[in-house]
């Protein structure tokens, strides 16, 4: 798989383990984000990942902010992605199986590596679920993303 990995400064602590663990469970890095811990602003590159994804240059994503939630909001602004902010592994289990995520969003200020490394490990290995009853509210959310009113049940 090629997973694309962005972080704005406050995320970087994360960056090196989470790249460490993509290239050794035999993935491709799609590299974007800072290097260092020097100040720049999480929207550009949480839109660097979700582009990769949306244009299909990444099969999945990872953005890393200081929290995870600004990151979050920024990517889901892009259509055809839909990125989950976990901090425990069951929640990334399940944004991959029930949800579809295609994205993951990890606080640095918030996750140690070691965890952070479990979450993510999580999130790549586990499939999307096609049973179904999530296939039907997956789609229902893309009906929400085209602007269409849900029909009624
Ligand atoms: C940067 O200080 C911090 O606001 C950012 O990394 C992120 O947590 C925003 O949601």
């Amino acid at each position: 798989m090629r997973v694309a990995v962005g972080n704005d400064h406050a995320g970087y602590p994360l960056r090196v383990p989470l790249i460490e663990l993509i290239e050794s469970s035999g993935h491709q890095v799609v590299s974007f984000g800072t290097d260092n811990e020097h100040p720049v602003d999480y929207p550009r590159f949480a839109a660097e990942v979700a582009g990769a994804v949306r244009d299909g240059q990444a099969d999945l994503g990872v953005v890393i902010c200081g929290t995870g939630i600004g990151s979050s909001i920024a990517a889901n602004k892009v259509e055809g992605v839909y990125c989950a902010l976990c901090s425990d592994p069951y929640s990334a289990r399940m944004a991959r199986s029930h949800n579809n995520a295609n994205v993951i969003a990890l606080g640095a200020r918030v996750l140690g590596p070691d965890l952070a490394v479990d979450i993510l490990k999580t999130f790549l290995e586990t499939q999307p679920s096609n049973e179904p009853r999530h296939v039907r509210r997956r789609q229902q959310v893309q009906q929400i993303e085209a602007g269409n009113e849900l029909a009624q049940e």
